[in-house]
């Protein structure tokens, strides 16, 4: 049943892909502006060439260009899923043979490690504001597994300890950091096929683009951008972004900028300009038409649904590898999880000063703490799951409120819950290992890839059927045995209690089938391979 619905959703997406070539909806107005082009001399360029220099032998032809265009990506900075995929998906890429440049802010909170590789590329002015005020852009790079990445230096914008603070200073850093990308690029004379952009943070690149850029070197770039998560759009009142873009009147109107009555929507307006929108998956491109999920801008969407695709994260596989993780107490495989894991649960028990006691169910939770993810169905049964026989290890930073209940939660049940408010990459990697059970139950989940990485660890993913938790994650059949995890539909307390229990009776009570769905999980293919071809196959279908 759930599988026929699936291939339905696969032709419909097909169908759309169809109807974008006949009838594109985009407006493209030319508007000839300031010219941004300086030129690098021709030892830098060649220089990035040699570096970016992939083995011919093993090459799919032909080879591609792409600049990536984001706010944060690991292990510089990273506060979500975005880092994890601005970081594998760029390599995952540069294996099929593109030739990948990421492009991200100089954040002042990147670690010294990373900072002191970094190598000065050249630096000019540019004019960002309606006054004509200029900024100095500088661009800093570093190479590292086939990939190279320029971090847009700036002093003025960058010098927070997080990458985002606040819309008062997040609007005007990435206003300024869409514009000094595409003017990098320029510099840079690395004239893309294809530029790819992520989240409203990077939204205004296709805008900047098809106006400012429009008669620059980088016009004949074609442009996609990925949401990551639709709930942030980066919505401010229109004087403010007027002033912080220099961008022409008409652009201000209800089909691109505007929304309400008197506020400009970052993410609107890139949507309205770029080639392509990506989503994170299928269900989560489906939904997000609907008002349910469409976080107000489903009409939009539904107006550029043409050109609208939704393409499964993966995780890196390398990064996630349990049987080569230096972090876990015990590395394992496939053939050796079922007792290895034992010893990382015990491990884990320790570390947290919980019972001791590899007979225990671990459940484990990593998140950010935000309405998103489902904590309050979460907060509501908490009390009921732990029966003696059930441990809760909850690893996550975010709304006060979360963290509060949390930390309640802990105080109230010592030595089977453990609370870490805090974020911990290291810490993760052992709650991975050392859980039985990872719940996801998320309000809405565009893709997720905590339940990817717990599946890739042997850890069986508890998770609400939304966005990309429904298409990554199998419910568990008791009759034929088959399925990755325990799932639940409408977002109530209740069925989130109920499958958990369904877990827990086959870890009780039939643990037979439930190692068997372990190693299933571990055998699950959750890498970039297939879905970093779909996306190599979209570069090309844009620039054949
Ligand atoms: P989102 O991007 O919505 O936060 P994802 O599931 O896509 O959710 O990605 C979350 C990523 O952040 C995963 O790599 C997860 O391991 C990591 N993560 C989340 N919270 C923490 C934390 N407190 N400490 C360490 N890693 C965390
Ligand atoms: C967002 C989404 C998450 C997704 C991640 C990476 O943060 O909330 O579901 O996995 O981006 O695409």
């Amino acid at each position: 049943m759930a599988k026929a619905k699936t291939e339905n959703k696969t032709e419909k997406k097909t169908e759309k892909k169809t109807k974008t070539k006949a009838a594109p909806k985009t407006k493209k107005p030319k508007e000839p502006k300031e010219v941004i082009e300086a030129k690098v001399t021709e030892a830098e360029t060649a220089a990035v060439t040699e570096e970016h220099a992939v083995p011919e032998t093993v090459a799919p032809q032909p080879r591609r260009s792409i600049a990536f265009i984001g706010s944060e990506c690991y292990p510089f900075v990273k506060t979500g899923g975005l880092g994890d995929v601005m970081y594998a998906l760029p390599k995952a890429l540069a294996e099929l043979n593109c030739d990948v440049k990421v492009i991200l802010p100089r954040y002042h909170c990147i670690p010294a490690q990373y900072q002191e590789k970094m190598v000065y590329r050249g630096s000019f002015d540019m004019d960002l504001c309606e006054d004509g005020k200029s900024f100095y852009v500088g661009i800093m790079e570093y190479v590292w597994d086939g990939v190279v990445y320029d971090f847009i230096d700036n002093d003025e914008f960058f010098t927070g300890g997080n990458p985002y603070t606040n819309l008062v200073d997040d609007i005007p850093k990435y206003c300024y950091f869409c514009k000094a990308a595409l003017a990098a690029l320029n510099y840079m004379d690395w004239i893309p096929d294809v530029i790819h952009c992520h989240d409203w943070q990077a939204s205004l690149v296709p805008v900047f683009l098809r106006t400012q850029f429009a008669d620059t070197a980088i016009k004949d770039s074609k442009t996609v951008l990925t949401i990551h998560n639709l709930r942030f759009q980066g919505v401010y009142n229109i004087p403010t972004i007027r002033y912080w873009t220099n961008l022409p009147d008409y652009v201000f109107n209800k089909d691109v900028f505007k929304t309400g009555y008197e506020d400009a929507n970052m993410l609107k307006a890139g949507l309205t300009y770029t080639d392509i929108i990506t989503t994170v998956s299928n269900t989560y491109a489906d939904e997000i038409e609907t008002p349910d999920y469409g976080e107000n801008l489903d009409a939009h969407l539904r107006y550029h649904g043409g050109k609208l695709r939704g393409i499964v994260n993966g995780i890196d596989v390398v990064q996630w590898d349990p049987k080569a993780d230096t972090r876990l107490a015990a590395p394992y495989d496939i053939t050796d999880v079922l007792d290895r894991k034992k010893e990382n649960k015990k491990a884990l028990q320790e570390e947290l000063g919980l019972e001791v006691d590899e007979g225990k169910f671990v459940i484990g939770l990593i998140s950010r703490l935000t309405d998103q993810k489902g904590l309050d169905l979460v907060n509501e049964i908490l009390p009921s799951l732990v029966d003696g026989n059930t441990q809760i290890v909850v690893l996550g930073t975010g709304d006060i409120r979360y963290e509060e209940s949390f930390r309640g939660f802990e105080s109230g049940f010592k030595g089977s819950v453990c609370s870490c408010i805090m974020y911990d990459e290291g810490r993760a990697h052992r709650i991975y290992a050392g859980a039985d059970a990872l719940l996801v139950p998320s309000l809405f989940e565009p893709c997720g890839l905590t339940q990817l990485i717990a599946m890739r660890y042997g850890t069986v993913p508890v998770v609400r059927e939304t966005g990309g938790l429904k298409d990554t994650v199998e419910p568990y059949n008791q009759f034929t045995h088959e399925g990755n995890g325990f799932t639940f539909d409408r977002y109530e307390a209740g069925l989130l209690y109920d499958a958990v229990n369904r877990a827990k009776t086959l870890y009780f009570t039939d643990r037979w089938h439930w190692d068997e769905m372990v190693q299933r999980d571990m055998a699950k293919d959750v890498s970039w391979k297939t879905s970093a071809e779909q996306y190599r196959a979209l570069y090309l279908e844009l620039k054949p």
